[in-house]
């Protein structure tokens, strides 16, 4: 295996790297002990594998604020999530209002539906840091308004929505929050912020391993599911039960991933995340204040005065973002990424396409030395012009 241990790492947006301790210890014990199908057989390391995912469920819920934990699914992470609420909750001539904002997994469903099943989409305008103003949506609500589709946190600029604020106008609509990025950082409560379907990852602000993930369906909507098979109940029928969580959960489950992730949630509470967002948000501050210093280079997405995430995209004049991504890389082991970050709307929205960004996206576990690190990189390459 080649020697990938980072030196700086500042791509959490991606995904969030190291993971708490904890949710390593966890993983290798599953591994060892019950990495085995959960809620087929009967014997104890199969009931010991479905207590591992009941009581990952219970947490989740707990996490997000829902009362129910059989609302909340399982996926393989939250791209499969917001297909199945897209293609399950959308039907053709429904309108969605949606911005110019967000990321491919919600992108493409809707622009394939809006080919194949005509549904009509609806951009909320964004102002030059990607923010949307939730006044503007009693304006393109009508009666075939069926869904506002946003991202909690963008993943390109790192602006925040304001959640509550959509949820109090959104009228007849359904709320459905990607909340990708904002997991584990900012507060998220189903009930009291009136979210309809909650779309999370597991292996970026909530610290699990990749390959997790889910959502959480409010009581009293249900959507059909993408995949069927065998779900370990109701297994005398051929036709897929309707219960929940089980109609989305066919398949075996990834018991190990959502073990870690369990892990990671743990970790969040013990931790606490308000402490967990205050440290992001003192690095990101102080990125935002030593970038500002560096001469031809800018800052797309909110200033450091604005609540938002830590996802800081940048150009550089006379410098390619892969170039730039290259230069950190090689000669002063940082890892950032370039490009469009999955969500090329995004770029035009804030006046970066075709060239993209380059985004440095500091996590729970990066220091403040670590930043100052890649400021003064930051700085000496464009010296040396
Ligand atoms: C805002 C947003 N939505 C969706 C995704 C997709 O996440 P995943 O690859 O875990 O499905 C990402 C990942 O970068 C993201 O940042």
């Amino acid at each position: 295996m080649p020697d990938l241990h980072p030196s700086i790492y500042l791509d959490n947006a991606a995904t969030s790297f190291p993971k708490p301790p904890e949710v390593v210890e966890t993983m290798h014990r599953l591994l060892q002990e019950i990495s085995l199908s959960p809620g087929r057989s009967a014997h104890r390391f199969s009931l010991a594998a479905s207590r591992v995912i009941f009581e990952a469920r219970e947490l989740v819920a707990d996490f997000f604020g829902c009362p129910d934990s059989s609302r909340v699914v399982f996926t393989s992470n939250v791209t499969e999530a917001l297909n199945v609420g897209l293609f399950g909750l959308l039907a053709p001539g429904d309108q969605v209002l949606t911005t110019g904002m967000e990321h491919n997994s919600v992108m493409r469903p809707l622009r394939h539906l809006e080919k194949t099943r005509g549904i009509v989409l609806t951009f909320l305008p964004t102002d030059p840091t990607g923010a949307i103003d939730p006044e503007d949506i009693p304006k393109l609500l009508s009666a075939r308004t069926r869904l506002i589709i946003i991202n909690h946190v963008s993943n390109v600029t790192g602006t925040l929505a304001d959640l509550v604020a959509i949820g109090k106008v959104k009228g007849e609509a359904l709320l459905m929050v990607d909340a990708a990025q904002s997991a584990g950082v900012f507060p998220l409560e189903m009930q009291a912020f009136g979210i309809d379907f909650l779309a999370f990852t597991g292996h970026k602000g909530l610290f699990g391993p990749t390959g997790t993930g889910g959502f959480i369906l409010r009581k009293g909507l249900m959507v059909p599911p993408l995949k069927m098979g065998g779900t370990g109940s109701n297994s005398e029928q051929e036709e897929q039960p309707q219960m929940m969580p089980d109609c989305y959960e066919s398949g075996t489950p990834n018991t190990l991933g959502i073990g870690g992730l369990f892990a990671g949630l743990a970790f969040i509470k013990r931790t606490g995340l308000e402490t967990i967002r205050c440290h992001e948000e003192q690095l990101t501050r102080l990125l935002l204040a030593g970038l500002s210093q560096i001469k031809g280079l800018t800052v797309h997405g909110p200033p450091a005065s604005a609540n938002r995430g830590s996802a800081v995209s940048l150009t550089m004049a006379d410098r390619s973002v892969a170039d730039l991504a290259l230069l950190l890389d090689r000669h002063f082991g940082i890892m950032a990424r370039a490009g469009f970050h999955c969500a090329p709307a995004a770029h035009r929205s804030i006046g970066t396409f075709p060239q993209g960004t380059l985004r440095l996206s500091p996590g729970f576990f990066n220091t403040a030395v670590e930043i100052q690190a890649v400021i003064a990189a930051l700085d000496k390459i464009s010296a040396t012009h």
